[in-house]
């Protein structure tokens, strides 16, 4: 049995697909619990709070496998993902695959740095994925600016981001779980091309048949505008913070491992917005 965390999310939905048509047994945790009854048509879901250690139990029952990942609201890895992970040890889990952060051995600050060092004492196999940035950045965090303004507004001049579609980041996470050979092993997931924010406006340009424009506000003048459009402060230093990493050149790396892994080239930006256009149409 490999338990999914974040089955809902960007990539768990997609870690989910991959282990199901692989012929896997899985159980999808997913916070909402309403929701945690239609993750996907024949897999046993759970209600699961990294918050919650009562919800802890249930979750890792007979359960050899995990995929972990570090929800982005939660920033507490003492009281959250750390007892998650000694309590799914104990339980039984052989194996961790978690989801972290392009760059992180270098970056004690964010939260994912903390987490690999739990996992890593943990006692148990682990394989870390660390991604770049994500293209569904674009339809989610970013989507309205572009589906309503126009626009895509971030603080990072002409530095480049090697973005990575959230699919690939699955299809990689589904087949680590599936085969031996990746214990110990951190894996460095980029899409084929490092891209900035004018090219990136220019392929949204061609692809949905209107002007989008990139904007290079300054930092500050991005932390306003992100809190005015309804982003709690908190949040909106975080994107602040990743964003002047970004402008630092620290998105700018390319590494061949996601075709390694997957044995195919990583989908391209212009692949992903031809997918996802629905989102950003009027
Ligand atoms: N965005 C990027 O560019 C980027 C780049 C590199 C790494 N990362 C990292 O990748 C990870 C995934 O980010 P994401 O934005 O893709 O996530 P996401 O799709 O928003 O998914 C978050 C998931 O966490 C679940 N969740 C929320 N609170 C929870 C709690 N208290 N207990 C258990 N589950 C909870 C949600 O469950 P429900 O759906 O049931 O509510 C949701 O499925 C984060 O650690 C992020 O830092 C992001």
């Amino acid at each position: 049995m490999i338990l999914v965390t974040g089955a809902r999310g960007n990539i768990g939905r997609e870690v989910v697909a991959g282990l199901v048509s692989n012929g896997q047994a899985v159980r999808a945790a997913a916070f909402d619990a309403a929701a945690a009854k239609r993750v996907s048509a024949g897999v046993e879901t759970v209600h699961f709070d990294f918050a919650d250690a009562k919800t802890y139990g249930p979750a890792v029952d007979g359960v050899e496998r995990l995929f972990l990942m570090r929800p982005p609201q939660i920033t507490d890895m003492e009281n959250t993902l750390n007892p998650f992970v000694d309590f799914a040890v104990k339980a039984g889990v052989r194996h961790i695959v978690f989801v972290s952060l392009l760059g992180v051995e270098g970056n004690p600050r964010v939260p994912h740095y903390a987490a690999e060092q739990h996992i890593e004492r943990a006692g148990v196999p682990y394989t870390f994925l660390r991604p770049s940035f994500f293209m569904q950045n674009l339809n989610t965090t970013h989507r309205a600016e572009i589906r309503e303004r126009d626009e895509i507004y971030l603080p990072v001049g002409r530095a480049r981001t090697s973005f990575i579609d959230t699919r690939d980041i699955g299809a990689v996470a589904a087949k680590v779980l599936c085969e031996d050979g990746h214990d110990g092993r951190a894996y460095d997931l980029t899409g084929g091309e490092s891209l900035d924010y004018y090219q990136v406006a220019d392929i949204f340009s061609e692809v949905l048949g209107r002007k989008i424009t990139y904007k290079d506000p300054s930092s500050v003048a991005f932390l306003i505008s992100t809190v005015r459009h309804g982003t709690p402060l908190k949040f909106a230093l975080v994107m602040q913070m990743l964003y002047r990493s970004t402008r630092n050149g620290i998105a700018d790396v390319l590494t061949e491992d996601v075709s390694r892994l997957l044995g195919r080239s990583p989908r391209t930006f212009r692949q992903y917005v031809i997918d996802y256009a629905e989102s950003w149409r009027r």
